[in-house]
């Protein structure tokens, strides 16, 4: 049996005028990379560069199954080759998320961040691909729940006998990185209690309920990377990526992107400090700019057939997200106004990973014991 992986690999090597867009020039350097290294060596067998932002995001298609090294190798070789041109350049924040000087045979833990999954192709298998910035993990937390397990989301969860059994989650503490599964509608409740608190649980994978391989069953992933807490300070925010399969059993594509359709409020935004409304923007606007923000989601709809990628659709240049979009001007605009203040600025724990602790240190030896 052929089982395909598809691999999105990102990293921030660079923005043009600050954190705010990955430039043309770049994405033409890492598409030769990849055509050079990966095609013509065959280790891949198809890829697709873009971006989010300050986020060059590495979509490639292969049949070496998850965290092969010679995949991991060629993302890493095609971020180092971009992060030259981009020093060259003087671009703002060049190679910022290459934490390491050397690839060490995966790049977890080195940097970029990463969504894998290896499936068993379907007839048609429409893969879906997001990508954020200026934004965390658990960002698709609010988003993933209602997709998969809110039948006033996803009508499927109770017209589609495929898609009534419900869905599994695997749900990551992002700090002492325990992995817990838990399954709806079961126990949708205590799901909820875990997913909600955002600055700990991300969701990681979503599986189909049953006894099905993990090829057939898996239905999302996320990539989970925390930058900050890798790096120890903060570097730049985690600016997370997740693939999603569609129909058939799964959520219609429908169904997914109407789990965006809020504009929910995300911890990233100026500073990887402040609280704003995920927007959900076509390929071309995904240019983070108000305020280094608000922070954006893009959504690439892909069909894969036998490793090959066809499309992509940019799934929320449509008019039936005008709305949402409006929402979240209004919404960034009132946030905005409470400037330095919570609930805009996160939380203290949240500013851990920040520049912050290092202007709160100054002030230590001002604070007096209160006889
Ligand atoms: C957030 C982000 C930006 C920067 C901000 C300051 O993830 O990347 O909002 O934090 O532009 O950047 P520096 O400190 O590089 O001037
Ligand atoms: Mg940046
Ligand atoms: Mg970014």
């Amino acid at each position: 049996m052929v089982l395909t992986t598809i691999s999105c690999i990102k990293a921030d090597v660079g923005g043009l005028a600050g954190h705010i867009v990955v430039p043309e020039e770049l994405k033409n350097i890492a598409r030769k990379h990849l055509q050079k290294n990966g095609i013509k060596k065959k280790i891949i067998k198809d890829f697709y560069v873009f971006n989010c932002g300050d986020d060059l995001e590495l979509l490639m298609t292969h049949s070496r199954g998850k965290n092969d090294e010679k995949v991991h190798k060629l993302a890493w070789d095609t971020f180092v080759e971009c992060t030259a041109w981009a020093k060259k350049t003087k671009l703002y924040g060049a190679g910022q998320d290459l934490l390491s000087d050397a690839f060490s045979g995966n790049v977890k833990g080195q940097g970029p961040g990463i969504a894998e999954m290896t499936i068993k192709e379907r007839k048609s298998d429409p893969i879906l691909v997001f990508a954020c910035d200026k934004t965390e993990p658990s960002a698709f937390n609010l988003p993933l729940f209602k997709i998969f397990a809110d039948p006033f989301n996803t009508a499927g969860l109770v017209i589609d006998p495929h898609a009534t059994a419900g869905f599994k989650f695997e749900i990551l503490d992002v700090y002492k990185h325990l992995m817990a599964t838990l399954e709806t509608p079961d126990e949708l409740h205590e799901l909820l209690a875990l997913i909600g608190t955002t600055s700990t649980y991300a969701i990681k994978r979503v599986f189909k309920r049953g006894d099905l391989p993990p090829e057939e069953a898996i239905a999302a992933e996320v990539c989970t990377e925390k930058l900050n807490v890798l790096a120890g300070k903060y570097v730049g925010k985690d600016d997370p990526v997740a693939i999603v399969r569609s129909q058939s059993g799964f959520p219609a594509t429908g169904e997914v992107l109407e789990g965006f359709s809020l504009g929910h409020l995300v911890s990233g935004w100026m500073r990887g400090s402040h609280k704003g409304p995920l927007m959900p923007v076509s390929m071309e606007d995904a240019t983070p700019t108000r305020f280094d923000g608000p922070p954006r989601i893009i959504g690439l709809g892909f069909n894969l057939a036998n490793g090959k990628l066809f499309g992509p659709k940019d799934l929320f240049a449509d008019i039936s997200f005008d709305l949402t979009r409006q929402r979240c001007l209004t919404v960034m605009d009132y946030m905005r106004r409470h400037g330095p203040f919570e609930p805009h600025r996160v939380s203290e724990k949240e500013l851990e990973y920040t520049t912050l602790p290092r202007v709160l240190e100054k002030l230590k030896p001002r604070f007096k014991k209160v006889k």
